[in-house]
């Protein structure tokens, strides 16, 4: 807890002062978008962008049955709690409408079919329906999304659409035949956000790739009744697959000091650049 007060205080200074920097032409303060922002990953970067006094638009499919983001949205003003799903096409157009002509600084592509969360899938137990709706939501669901908002991206000071892929999606580095739909899913989406960094590049936005890891969101490396932590947390634990908490800060920092350079790149939490 002392280490992670620690890191975010730091990245609270980074963001500070690029605030006093760009506050002589705008005291806004910065604006993201996070879709999928009612658990896990998308909880925990609304969390951080409001404790670093960001404007929060905290999308979620069901706002009535987001509790946890409620009462974050209770506690920090600067949050607002929207309702989007992404392939929703009818309720991403009265997103963009609500919010037309109004600066998005990052656009938080986090909201995915997660093969962890929904069982992975295998050769030979291909459910095809179900592989249909993970393509329709991890690739094609994050390109309307990101259209929907492009101007508003295009309108502000940082220009960031960021997507949130997995290192399951890199090609070179598949080791095990597991999970193919979401590695699938995932792999298409990095084809998709290059191509899309191509085409953004003279519009001066960076489109980020960034695999996140298994973030242990809810802490549970330091659980004081290790019976208390569910089974597959505990065997990523074992495997030293999971991800500390702080990496939601590193993510935040690696996406503050992105530049057109590493636009289209593919980068895993830690600053690596992944082969695709
Ligand atoms: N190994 C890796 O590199 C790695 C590891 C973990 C995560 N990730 C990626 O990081 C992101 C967050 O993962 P996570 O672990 O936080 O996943 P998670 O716990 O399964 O949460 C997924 C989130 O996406 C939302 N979502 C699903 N379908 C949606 C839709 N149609 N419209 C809007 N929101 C939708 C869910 O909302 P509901 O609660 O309404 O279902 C939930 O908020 C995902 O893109 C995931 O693929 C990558």
């Amino acid at each position: 807890m002392l280490m992670l007060n620690a890191r975010r205080c730091c990245l609270f200074f980074l963001c500070l002062s690029w605030t006093l920097v760009s506050a002589a032409e705008d005291t806004a303060p910065p604006t993201v978008l996070i879709t999928g922002s009612n658990a896990s990953h998308g909880l925990a970067f609304v969390e951080e962008y409001a404790a670093l006094g960001w404007r929060v638009i905290a999308s979620c499919r069901t706002p009535a049955k987001a509790d946890r983001l409620n009462a974050l949205a209770a506690k920090y003003p600067d949050v607002v709690v929207e309702e989007l799903d992404i392939v929703d096409d009818v309720e991403i157009a009265a997103l963009r409408a609500k919010y037309e002509g109004q600066p998005i600084d990052v656009l938080l592509l986090n909201g995915a079919i997660n093969s962890f969360r929904f069982g992975p899938m295998s050769f030979r137990k291909m459910d095809y329906e179900w592989f249909e709706e993970i393509l329709r939501v991890n690739i094609i669901g994050q390109m309307k999304v990101a259209e929907a908002f492009q101007p508003n991206v295009e309108a502000s000071q940082q220009k960031k659409i960021i997507a949130m892929t997995s290192t399951g999606g890199s090609i070179t580095e598949t080791e095990i035949p597991i999970a193919p739909a979401y590695r699938a899913s995932k792999a298409g989406l990095n084809m998709l956000m290059r191509a899309y960094a191509q085409a953004m590049e003279r519009k001066g936005v960076i489109v980020g790739i960034v695999a996140p890891g298994t973030v242990d969101t809810e802490d549970y490396m330091n659980a004081e009744d290790p019976d208390s932590v569910p089974s597959n947390y505990r065997n990523m634990m074992r495997m030293n697959r999971l991800a500390p908490r702080t990496a939601i800060d590193d993510m935040i920092a690696l996406i503050d000091r992105m530049t057109l350079e590493d636009s289209g790149v593919f980068y895993e939490w830690t600053g690596r650049v992944i082969p695709w």
